[in-house]
């Protein structure tokens, strides 16, 4: 039986046609790639279990979590916003939610669908949660077991003031769940300085890694009270997933490899590249270069001053353009962008720069930006 086209008609479809600067999934480096790319194994093999500790190990010095336990799983981030609720909290109990964007409203059903009640504290697209705010809400709800923030809002393009807001949380001894699955890789983490609970990204942002592996951290506190939890299911149960990992060195059911791997090659990659400070430092000056080339083009951004997010920027349109018209025209020069998001969709589109990419690519972006807005206007 011939069977060699079988690639070929998949491959028609999926082939890259675009230069990325999208929300994720993103470009991958090409080592990466390469990496993923070899024949599999058994997941319980000896090779898999020193691939699997030494990417922990690589993943708790890069979000500096020496307490408590760092894992990796066979989900997309959704999955830990799960994990949180039905570990943490039992059901009834109250969680304040706060939301700036699309991934904060999230959050809130989550909960309300494991049912938990929801507090939300709600922000207009653009705005960032203020202290004030949630110390007001955390005054008001003291019987409050849990609080969740967004990191980085990622349908708005804001990054939440995450160590201020951690020491008043803090301070009124709640747990603290971190959506930080568009800043993890992108922006710092100080897990145990910072005194989260639960912090979690996804593979295939910040650090540039197909999507399917989810990873996060975990405090003693937390895992305490999820090993004590009662009907928390079985898939999300992460007390399953620590001891697995002591006693296999491995997940209860079949991880994501190939992502894994991948996620192991960039975690060297950021050592050799002089490590996560200099990393970061690439992800400050490639937003940076985005805005001042918007600002350039005479466009302004959704996020309110000194809140922007380092991985992606939301980019108000100007009088009588769509965003969805600049997504389709940039696509049609070979840059893919990412549309608006949840109620701003009409009047913004996205610049993304997580991943693999180049300063060059960049700069040839926002001049094609610039062109495809002039002519819009027009
Ligand atoms: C901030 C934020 N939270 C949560 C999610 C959901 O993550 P996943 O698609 O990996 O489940 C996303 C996805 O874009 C996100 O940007």
């Amino acid at each position: 039986m011939e069977y060699e086209d079988a690639y070929e008609e998949v491959y028609e479809i999926v082939k890259p046609k675009y230069k990325l600067f999208t929300a994720g999934p993103v470009a991958c480096f090409p080592e990466v790639l390469a990496i993923m790319n070899i024949q599999m194994f058994s997941h319980r093999s000896k090779e898999y279990k020193i691939i699997h500790m030494d990417t922990v190990e690589r993943l708790r010095k890069f979000l500096e979590a020496e307490r408590g336990d760092v894992l990796l799983f066979p989900n997309s981030g959704t999955g830990i916003m799960e994990m949180c609720v039905r570990c943490g909290v039992p059901t009834g109990e109250k969680i304040i939610v706060t939301s700036i964007g699309a991934f904060g409203s999230r959050f809130r059903d989550v909960v309300e669908s494991n049912g938990r009640k929801a507090v939300f504290l709600e922000y207009d697209p653009g705005k960032a949660v203020k202290p004030k705010d949630l110390e007001d809400t955390l005054e008001k709800n003291p019987d409050a077991k849990a609080v969740t923030i967004t990191y980085n809002e990622t349908s708005t393009g804001v990054l939440n003031p995450l160590p201020e807001l951690a020491d008043i949380v803090r301070k009124h001894e709640k747990l603290l769940f971190v959506d930080a699955v568009s800043a993890m890789g992108g922006t710092d983490i100080k897990f145990d300085e910072w005194g989260i609970d639960v912090v979690f990204g996804s593979s295939q942002k910040a650090f540039g890694v197909p999507p399917g592996l989810a990873m996060a951290a975990f405090s003693e506190r937390f895992l305490e009270i999820a090993e004590n939890m009662k009907e928390k299911g079985w898939y999300f149960d992460v007390s399953k997933y620590v001891k697995y990992q002591d006693k296999k060195q491995g997940t209860p059911s079949t991880p994501p490899m190939p992502q894994i791997f991948g996620l192991n090659v960039v975690l060297r990659v950021i050592e050799k590249m002089g490590g996560k400070k200099e990393w970061l430092e690439m992800y400050r000056k490639r937003s940076e270069m985005i805005r001042d080339g918007v600002r350039k083009i005479g466009l302004d951004f959704l996020a309110e001053k000194g809140y922007e997010s380092p991985t992606i920027t939301a980019v108000l349109t100007p009088e009588g353009v769509n965003g969805t018209e600049v997504y389709e025209a940039m696509r049609g020069r070979g840059f893919e962008l990412a549309k608006g998001y949840g109620s701003v969709k009409e009047k913004t589109f996205r610049i993304g720069n997580m991943g693999y990419m180049r300063f060059a690519d960049i700069q040839e972006m926002l001049q094609n930006l610039g062109e495809v807005i002039e002519e819009l206007k027009d």
